[in-house]
């Protein structure tokens, strides 16, 4: 036997680890030639076809037997994964605006003829799903081979009892989508990746390594390796396992390795052994310095290497304190995060990592250091990106326990799933050093109930089985009774938004740990302004004040009831240092929740005290809306949906990167009609002082008070020209900016994010259209139609333009612009390298190019 867990020392038959400290750095090459273990993408060549609702509406009867292998799929559409097959649209009115207006409804059949070559003969095969949106129901040759109904949940099915090697296999996936799943756009189809692995019949199981730092100092750390190996044979096999220790990057250097004495496992059975080494000096990770490490750990038998297995880890230590915040690596560390829904804008939910890498370098670029995986497990790909960048993240797993949010939210699989979802989320994801915390749940309906407290506690059990080293938080967004005794059940304390609970809660609950899981929920459009500007000062006007035809001004002082601006927040935080920090609501615009532009009633919204005072809500909703939501996503954003940042970011990019020398001038200054008329001009800047210039006059200088972050000129008279701002910090001078009148549109200017990319089939180039002057200066309210044109080795895979109310597709080959801008995603070809050209064209803006090399 292999030592059980925990145990090994205490068994006589399994030999001691024998530890081995290297402390001097070798470098080595990989036994590679004779691993066995094989991952190979299985995303190319799937057929797929949808029944039920369709896109349209339309209700096309689901025929019978689809899982049986022979069925003529040859006129199914032919696709490469990821898919997402509701972002195609289109737009429909009926459809629930919190939902995106979008038709994720229906059935999907999705299938794969593949073969696996004689060679094959004896080995374990695994189908790996990262995420299918939802209820997957998993066909291997007329035989079903599992199923896993959470849309967020990666999960993985062996094939081999199924399997015919040598010959053809058919791999078939249902999935189905029930309207209502959601309080936003959940995408629809096998939206992430899936692989295919082969083993040999002993080796390390699914997600089997857990690899823990429990000491870490400035000297050295202890690295703690928990290995989970499988045996599939009829027979016992001996066993043994060789562990090497690497810094990852571009040159593996090997620091430490240990090697176990054999052990024997039992037929067809799984045992977990313990291996723990030294590390000197260890490159601790940090937000500021990533360092990883890399465990590659190799099954031998009998000598033989049968598997060899990766893992990347991190050393680093956290801790939560209720005294002062969170500490990375024994420091107090402000968590600046943000929290992100899953879908990556006009792609909808079909994960491309570099739309996620995007999305994470704007972030940490407007100074975000942490993200919340809202409100469900992410791809594996996210937690990658934060380990390699720096970014802390909370890895969330539920929106709803068994009370329901909507008609078909995960209330439906709660009983059933919420263990084997859980496990899920952790063992995939325990290793990642930039995990911090687990949620597991945000705003559930019963928390403050004593079913509540019972179903946290559970949860919270679960996961400190699977994962000890990491606290569990829940967010609430309750204030009375004073977060109620549900505190207990969890170790750090999540609050959403109930600013004025802060300093009641830090009063009466002295000892507990708390940060703002959710905070701000501030609502903009990109580049829309609407004049007088009046500073809200009840619910009703925070609510309506800043809206106007389905859009919210960008003067940054409006959202729903239950929000708070930025700077009311980081007054807070500044205030109150016991809190670990915020995550804002929220980093990226989203596809669905359109607040306030709802229709309202689909679900009755969580921020309200009691029924009585949402149903006011939803009245004084109806009349913003004036009868008519088409709004299809989200204003919340700091960013829109497309990428473009929007006022808000530089507001927390002052904050939050003060050493950054920046300012920042809102509103656009393109005014015709406002000749004269009072135009409030408001500065972002990390610096102290500013003073502002129209046409070279001054009109002030302002300084920050304590408290304040933003810079206000609220008796500015418009003139054409130039607006000037020269921000100081400490006396000096610091930051400018300028902001010109546009003269007439002329231009249509593209620039790529990245203009060389890989020819792999995945890689992306972000594009934006700008509409300019002659002179390059952007035309703030154009909206001109533009017509895309792609040549060479690439394909555009999604069109946007930010605006919260659009219907166009976000496929073809045209969009408008909003607000001047507009943006469209390139994806290489695999195996394609060449020069792609991106033509662009718009009535009296003539032809602008732009080329992309693909390598
Ligand atoms: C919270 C909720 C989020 C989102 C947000 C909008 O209550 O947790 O998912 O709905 O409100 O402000």
């Amino acid at each position: 036997m292999l030592s059980p867990q925990h145990a090994w020392c205490k068994t006589p038959r399994f030999a001691r680890i024998l530890v081995l400290v290297l402390t001097v750095a070798l470098t080595s090459a990989l036994d590679a030639a004779s691993v066995t273990r094989s991952v190979t993408s299985f995303n190319e060549d799937w057929r797929f076809a949808r029944y039920g609702e369709m896109n349209y509406g339309s209700f096309l009867e689901e025929p019978a037997g689809l899982e049986k292998a022979p069925v003529d799929d040859s006129n199914w559409r032919e696709l490469r994964l990821p898919h997402d097959w509701a972002i195609e649209g289109p737009f429909r009115d009926d459809l629930p605006n919190a939902e995106g207006k979008l038709p994720y409804m229906g059935i999907g059949w999705y299938r794969k003829t593949f073969t696996v070559p004689e060679s094959d003969a004896g080995k374990q095969v695994f189908v790996e799903f990262d995420g299918a949106m939802s209820h997957s129901k998993v066909y291997l040759n007329d035989q079903y081979v599992g199923e896993w109904p959470y849309g967020y949940s990666s999960f993985r099915f062996d094939l081999t009892p199924h399997l015919k090697v040598g010959k053809e296999n058919v791999l078939a996936v249902r999935l189905e989508n029930k309207i209502r799943m959601s309080r936003w756009y959940p995408g629809a189809g096998i939206y992430r990746k899936v692989s295919l692995v082969k083993t040999a019949p002993v080796h390390i199981a699914h997600w089997g390594t857990y690899v823990t730092t429990p000491e870490v100092s400035v000297n050295s750390a202890t690295v703690r390796i928990e290995t989970t190996v499988r045996n599939h044979n009829k027979s016992a096999h001996p066993v043994e396992l060789r562990h090497e220790v690497y810094e990852a990057g571009l040159k593996r250097v090997k620091v430490a390795e240990t090697t176990t004495g054999k052990g024997s496992i039992a037929p067809d059975s799984t045992e977990v052994a313990t291996a723990t080494l030294e590390l000197s000096k260890p490159k601790r990770w940090d937000v500021e310095s990533p360092n990883l490490y890399l465990v590659v750990t190799s099954v031998l038998q009998n000598g033989k290497l049968v598997d060899s297995y990766e893992t990347t880890f991190g050393v680093r230590t956290i801790k939560f304190t209720a005294e002062d915040g969170f500490h990375l690596n024994g420091r107090r560390v402000q968590l600046k995060g943000v929290c992100l829904h899953h879908d990556l804008g006009p792609l909808g939910a079909a994960f491309h990592t570099r739309a996620m890498e995007r999305q994470l370098e704007i972030m940490q670029e407007m100074g975000a250091n942490a993200i919340r995986t809202s409100h469900n497990p992410p791809a594996p790909e996210l937690l990658e990106l934060c380990d390699r960048m720096g970014i802390l993240v909370i890895d969330e797993a539920f929106d709803s326990w068994a009370k329901g949010k909507t008609e078909n939210s995960y209330h439906t699989l709660f009983e059933e799933w919420h263990e084997k979802d859980l496990v899920a989320l952790v063992r995939r994801d325990r290793n990642h050093p930039s995990v911090i915390m687990w949620s597991t749940g945000n705003e559930v309906f019963e928390l403050h109930s004593d079913e509540g407290k019972r179903i946290s506690q559970r949860l919270t059990e679960i996961v400190h089985r699977e994962d000890p080293t990491r606290p569990v938080t829940v967010g609430s967004n309750k204030s009375k009774p004073i977060m109620g005794d549900w505190k207990d059940s969890v170790d750090v304390i999540g609050a959403n938004y109930n600013q004025g609970v802060y300093p009641i809660f830090l009063e009466k609950n002295p000892g507990y740990a708390i940060y703002g899981s959710e905070t701000s929920s501030t609502t903009s459009s990109r580049g829309e302004y609407y004049f007088p500007v009046k500073e809200p000062r009840n619910r009703a006007q925070k609510l309506r004040g800043g809206a106007r035809n389905n859009q919210i001004s960008s003067y940054d002082l409006w959202g729903p009831g239950w929000s708070i601006t930025p700077d009311e927040q980081f007054a807070l935080l500044e205030k109150y240092p016991n809190f670990a920090g915020e995550f804002v609501w929220t980093g990226f615009d989203y596809i669905g929740e359109p607040t306030p532009f709802l229709a309202w009633d689909q679900t009755l919204d969580l921020n309200f005290k009691n029924e009585a005072e949402a149903k006011r809500a939803q009245e004084a909703n109806k009349r913003l809306n004036k009868g008519k939501a088409s709004s299809r996503s989200s204003y919340f954003g700091i960013v829109d949906l497309c990428g473009f940042p929007k006022d808000r970011y530089y507001l927390y990019q002052a904050h939050w990167r003060p050493d950054y020398p920046m300012a920042h001038i809102l509103p656009h200054w393109t005014w015709p009609e406002r000749i004269d008329e009072i135009t409030p001009v408001y500065v972002y800047t990390s610096g102290d002082e500013a003073e502002l210039f129209l046409n070279g006059e001054s009109l002030g200088r302002r300084s920050k008070k304590q408290y304040e972050y933003r810079l206000k000129w609220n008796d500015v008279k418009y003139q054409p020209g130039e607006l000037k701002v020269v921000a100081y910090k400490g006396g000096k001078p610091w930051a400018e900016q300028t902001m010109k009148t546009a003269g007439a549109p002329s231009q249509l200017s593209l620039s790529a994010d990245r203009s060389t990319i890989k020819a792999d089939g995945d890689d992306l180039s972000f594009i934006t259209v700008r509409i300019e002057d002659s002179e390059g200066t952007m035309i703030p309210q154009a909206g001109d139609l533009i017509q895309f044109e792609i040549t060479g080795p690439g394909e555009i895979v999604g069109l946007g333009n930010g605006d919260p109310t659009n219907h166009e597709s976000f496929q073809g080959d045209q969009h408008s612009a909003f607000n001047g801008l507009c943006l469209a995603i390139v994806r290489t070809i695999d195996g394609q390298a060449g020069k792609i050209t991106i033509k662009t064209r718009a009535k009296g803006l003539g032809e602008s190019t732009l080329s992309l090399n693909s390598q």
